[in-house]
């Protein structure tokens, strides 16, 4: 193609892309002040993921099953094990998301779901990013505690929109030039804000955090954070403060104000990044828990990969399953199961504070079996 030619294609592409992007925003507005009812039976999607993910769903599991089994016999909870969502079958079936697995995902109301590879090149996209998409799981709600240093954090990572619900239809004139797309919408922002201002009134918080870089993205930061501002407004006892991205991770690690700060109310890829610092301040990325929840359903997952490199190397029994053992606390607190999430919570602090059973991925070290075995034990 020559120049003109790249350009009619980019402005051609470009038009679909507003087109769809609106129709998203519209399928919003619509679907606004739908909510959850009270289920006779809660359905749990197990989901084990690739890699490490099979070794650590099954700790969990196997958690769920102690923990419920009052529930799990009076048939008031339901573990439904969903399979297919592995990077073998994602690659043989050339599928980001196998339909049947989706499908059965759809069944459930909530899904515990291991880590899963991302291949390098292909077609084939990051699982994570597609059923976060599929399911409109537009708040991505990741808790950072490290109570010696008075810090309890909660932030609020918008989930569906961002840099990443068109990460990967940017465009592109090979040797010349490459432009890719962020997108902000009203709706989309309103929702997020208000999970975020919803949560911090619910838990007695009175901070909430804005973090943009709205300075320099003056559209997509700039209104996000006249939305959240406007969400504001409505929680007049909350107070809010906007930060920019660069000094925000500077004063994660500044110990004379990190503790000040409660909710982060964040963009997707900033949300990304910032979350991974508070992850590793508080221990390492293996001891975070992440929840992506939308209006109808809700995925709970690990922080970490999948890591095939344990797996090559022998070492997958070694791997911690603390990670998606912090998201089953978020998983049973968001169904409604708050007494069992504290008593998981209660007994996953014991143990660290114990600090007698730690998994660190070396065989110096305990397996994910001695860890779940004296879990069980600390919930006794
Ligand atoms: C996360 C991860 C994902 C993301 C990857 C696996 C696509 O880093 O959950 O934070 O970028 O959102
Ligand atoms: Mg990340």
């Amino acid at each position: 193609m020559n120049q003109q030619e790249y350009i009619e294609s980019a402005v051609a592409s470009f038009r679909t892309l507003l087109e769809e992007q609106l129709s998203r925003v519209a399928a919003m507005e619509e679907a606004q002040g739908l909510s959850g009812k009270q289920k006779e039976c809660i359905r749990i999607g197990i989901v084990e993921g690739d890699g490490i993910g099979p070794i650590i769903v099954s700790a969990a599991e196997e958690i769920l099953q102690v923990l419920l089994k009052e529930e799990l016999d009076e048939g008031k909870v339901s573990l439904e094990k969903i399979g297919g969502l592995t990077i073998e079958n994602r690659l043989a079936t050339g599928q980001t998301l196998p339909k049947d697995t989706l499908e059965a995902i759809k069944k459930c109301d909530v899904f515990l779901k291991g880590p899963t590879t991302t291949p390098k090149g292909g077609t084939v996209e990051s699982a994570n990013v597609a059923l976060r998409r599929a399911l409109d799981l537009y708040a991505n709600v990741r808790p950072v505690a490290i109570p010696e240093k008075g810090i309890d954090w909660t932030f609020f990572r918008e989930n569906t929109e961002g840099e990443y619900v068109l990460g990967s239809r940017g465009i592109e004139i090979p040797g010349k030039l490459a432009m890719d797309f962020k997108v902000t919408t009203k709706p989309g922002t309103e929702r997020i804000a208000r999970a975020a201002f919803e949560f911090a009134k619910k838990n007695g918080k009175k901070n909430v955090a804005i973090v943009t870089k709205a300075n320099i993205m003056k559209k997509t930061d700039g209104n996000f954070s006249a939305i959240c501002h406007e969400i504001a407004a409505e929680y007049p006892d909350i107070t809010v403060e906007d930060w920019y991205i660069d000094i925000m991770t500077a004063n994660l690690v500044n110990e004379k104000i990190a503790g000040h700060f409660e909710v982060f109310l964040l963009p997707n890829l900033y949300g990304d990044i910032l979350t991974d610092e508070a992850a590793q301040l508080q221990g390492g990325v293996g001891t975070a828990g992440s929840a992506n929840t939308g209006d109808r359903y809700a995925m709970f997952e690990a922080v970490h990969g999948s890591a095939p490199r344990m797996i090559e190397e022998g070492l997958g029994d070694y791997a911690s399953p603390e990670s998606i053992l912090r998201a089953t606390v978020m998983m049973l607190s968001h169904v409604g199961l708050q007494e069992k999430a504290d008593r998981l919570a209660a007994a996953l602090d014991a143990l660290r504070a114990r600090g007698d059973v730690v998994v660190d991925g070396t065989p110096e070290n305990a397996t994910c079996r001695d860890f779940t075995a004296a879990l069980i034990g600390a919930l006794a």
